[in-house]
């Protein structure tokens, strides 16, 4: 692929107008084009293409050096663009745009062929979902599009949380990274299958399980999903590695007098220990790098600063990371199904103790 020279366009996401701005003006201008570019959502950092267009989305897969099996995730900025995209939407899926969009919930739906094929993955679904970002939807109005998004960053990597991430890791293959300041959420939007009777969630994220079924009746997850379970995943992004830190990174289910002691195990192998860790554990726990991830009593700071921390630890600095594990309700599913693909599934159990 050619080199190129990657612009970094500063905007500010609180100013009126934004359509109106240059930044997005000229992003527009180059997303219509079939050229892509980067753009800050309300979960992480995405790289927008437009949607219709085979060449586009053929540029978004090479920048990642994504698997061309895995379908995007279609961004609208208004509800009555979907009914171009799709064949019908269902009561249940009515109801989940009406409470939680513009927000980080991706719906799946049966499409109509109306957009590229290298989207879905030659699917006969297409996952939507409209950003709660102003520079995000600014820039699909300007450019009105649907623009195909996955997350902005190289296939395997954390996603990015900061313009600078992005920067790291697709410098010199894309020109344009619209940089609207660090996202909120930072984690990407929970994927619900919504083509059968009952609302399947394939990916956990920003909107929550316990959130979702205060809008509609029943709510499933794909069996895929839980610990040791081989069922092949219908979200097909689950099935590959994910979010990997510069070293491997295991996971401590214990106490901290367990973590620690792991530490120590380690140090005593001669391992220059990495962890991750919440402020609450940060005093006991100490190791040749530590890095604070959130607060345990605050999910959401977790969630925040979970990818920036699993970025933090550099190339050779450290041998092996060990980080503390989450409960699994509300954010913390998200949070733990994110640790558990960096940590491609390794988890030291307090035998003991449980
Ligand atoms: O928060 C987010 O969702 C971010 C921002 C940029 O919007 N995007 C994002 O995209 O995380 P990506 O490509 O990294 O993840 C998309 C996920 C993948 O797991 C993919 O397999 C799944 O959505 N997906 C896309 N289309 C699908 C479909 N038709 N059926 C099932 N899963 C689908
Ligand atoms: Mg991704």
């Amino acid at each position: 692929m050619d080199q190129q020279r990657t612009e970094m366009l500063i905007v500010d996401k609180d100013v009126e107008n934004l359509d109106k701005s240059e930044a997005v003006k000229l992003a527009a201008e180059r997303l219509r084009t079939g050229e892509v570019v980067a753009f800050p959502t309300e979960t992480v950092y995405g790289l927008g293409g437009n949607a219709f267009s085979d060449e586009a989305i053929h540029r978004i897969f090479q920048a990642k050096g994504r698997p061309s099996d895995n379908p995007l995730i279609v961004h609208i900025a208004e509800k009555n663009q979907l009914k171009d995209y799709v064949t019908s939407v269902p009561e249940h899926a009515e109801k989940l745009m009406d409470a939680f969009w513009p927000g980080p919930l991706t719906l799946v739906l049966k499409h109509s062929g109306t957009l590229s094929e290298r989207v879905t993955a030659s699917l006969p679904t297409v996952a939507v979902r409209m950003p709660d970002h102003p520079v995000a939807l600014a820039v699909i109005r300007a450019a009105n599009l649907p623009l195909a998004a996955p997350s902005a960053n190289t296939s395997g990597r954390p996603s990015p949380t900061t313009a600078k991430h992005v920067y790291e890791d697709l410098q010199g293959k894309i020109r344009t990274i619209l940089d609207g300041g660090p996202t909120g959420v930072g984690l990407e939007s929970t994927v619900v299958d919504c083509t059968g009777d009952e609302v399947i969630i394939l990916r956990p994220g920003g909107i929550t399980k316990e959130a979702l079924e205060r809008v509609v009746d029943k709510v499933g997850i794909d069996p895929a999903l839980f610990e040791g379970n081989k069922a092949v995943p219908k979200s097909p992004g689950m099935k590959y590695t994910h979010y990997a830190p510069a070293a491997p990174l295991c996971l401590i289910d214990g106490d901290l007098i367990f973590f620690k002691k792991k530490v120590e195990e380690a140090e005593a192998e001669g391992k220059r220990v990495g962890v991750l860790v919440t402020e609450e554990a940060a005093g006991v726990i100490q190791a040749h790098k530590e890095i604070i991830v959130g607060k345990k009593s605050d999910l959401a700071a977790v969630a925040r600063t979970l990818y920036v921390s699993l970025r933090a630890f550099e190339a050779g600095e450290v041998d092996v990371i060990f980080s503390e594990v989450f409960p699994e309700t509300e954010l913390g599913s998200a949070i733990m199904n994110r640790l558990r693909k960096a940590a491609g599934g390794v988890v030291l159990k307090d035998e003991n103790n449980s």
